[in-house]
């Protein structure tokens, strides 16, 4: 998307707690072909607007984002934007929960491999968009540069979303639980989730996501509490990779969020990162409750 959207010279615009991997294409291969980049805080439209240059092409949001759970107001950066296009990545809600192209972002990213999938057992990422041009530059680099997805990816993924609708309401539901459940530990110092109330982007999210979705951040009181409470689960696997069926726990500074140390996308390393699964609501809080009594 970004080979096609954007030339040398080109300026881009995206969050301070993007997914690292995001940062590490932008900064590391984008950056060499003469991309020029702003990390803003996105969920202030006044960092969004201070940040556009005459050069600005493209402003990218991750909302909610990785790993802080941050709520970007789309329609609010849509209105803002008169010129630069704006592409949301919206794998953690997923197109059940969002649908940026609505709220007026010119194009949508997901990473299939997630909730799309939905069964960790597949790796791809699909462009949404309504501009028939788009549409047409992409197919033509997918034909010449051979970026597809084999025939047995794509029928994992299509498999994966006919039962979309049911797991993330499961999905939900127990992340809803949950959150609420993690806030009572006096062991956690802050629950980071669109879906309580206490969360800086509540009110954002009730107006733009049908429901909060299933990733959780917990900031623990130190980065020796964040990484025992990581390596005590036992139900949650303590693995990269997120939106899958199965509960999977991280330790983002050390593990998806390791390329962005000592940048300004730095992950506080007391920050725990939980994907919060299908299985039955009682295992995992009883799960979360031995890995918090492991935690001194
Ligand atoms: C928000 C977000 N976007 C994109 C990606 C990249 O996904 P993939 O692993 O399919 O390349 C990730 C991966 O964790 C992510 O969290």
């Amino acid at each position: 998307l970004l080979r096609v959207l954007l030339r040398p010279g080109d300026h881009l615009i995206f969050g301070h707690d993007a997914y690292g991997g995001t940062f590490r294409l932008i900064d590391s291969v984008f950056a060499e072909w003469g991309i020029t980049y702003t990390v803003v805080d996105t969920t202030s439209t006044d960092a969004i607007a201070a940040a556009i240059t005459s050069d600005t092409k493209l402003v990218w949001l991750e909302t909610p984002s990785n790993p802080a759970l941050a709520i970007t107001d789309i329609a609010v950066v849509a209105e803002l934007l008169d010129g630069p296009q704006l592409v949301v990545d919206n794998t953690f809600a997923s197109p059940y929960l969002q649908n940026p192209l609505a709220l007026g972002a010119d194009h949508v990213l997901h990473s299939t491999t997630k909730y799309l999938g939905g069964h960790s057992d597949v790796v791809g990422g699909v462009v949404v968009t309504n501009s028939a041009k788009l549409d047409e530059e992409l197919a033509f680099l997918q034909g010449g540069a051979g970026a597809i997805p084999s025939v047995f990816d794509a029928y994992l993924t299509a498999r994966g979303i006919k039962t979309l609708a049911v797991r993330m309401d499961r999905h939900c539901d127990n992340a809803e639980a949950i959150a609420r459940h993690l806030q009572q530990s006096p062991k956690v110092k802050a629950v980071l989730y669109p879906g309580l109330e206490s969360h800086p982007g509540h009110e954002v999210a009730l107006r733009q996501m049908r429901r909060f979705g299933a990733m959780i951040s917990v900031r623990f009181h130190d980065e020796a509490a964040a990484r025992a409470f990581c390596l005590a689960t036992r139900l949650i696997c303590l693995a990269e990779s997120l939106g899958g069926v199965e509960s999977l726990v991280e330790h983002p500074a050390t593990m998806t969020h390791q390329s962005v140390t000592g940048s300004t996308l730095e992950v506080p390393r007391d920050l725990v990162r939980i994907s919060i699964g299908i299985e039955d609501l009682d295992d995992l809080i009883a799960d979360i409750d031995a890995a918090l009594a492991a935690v001194e």
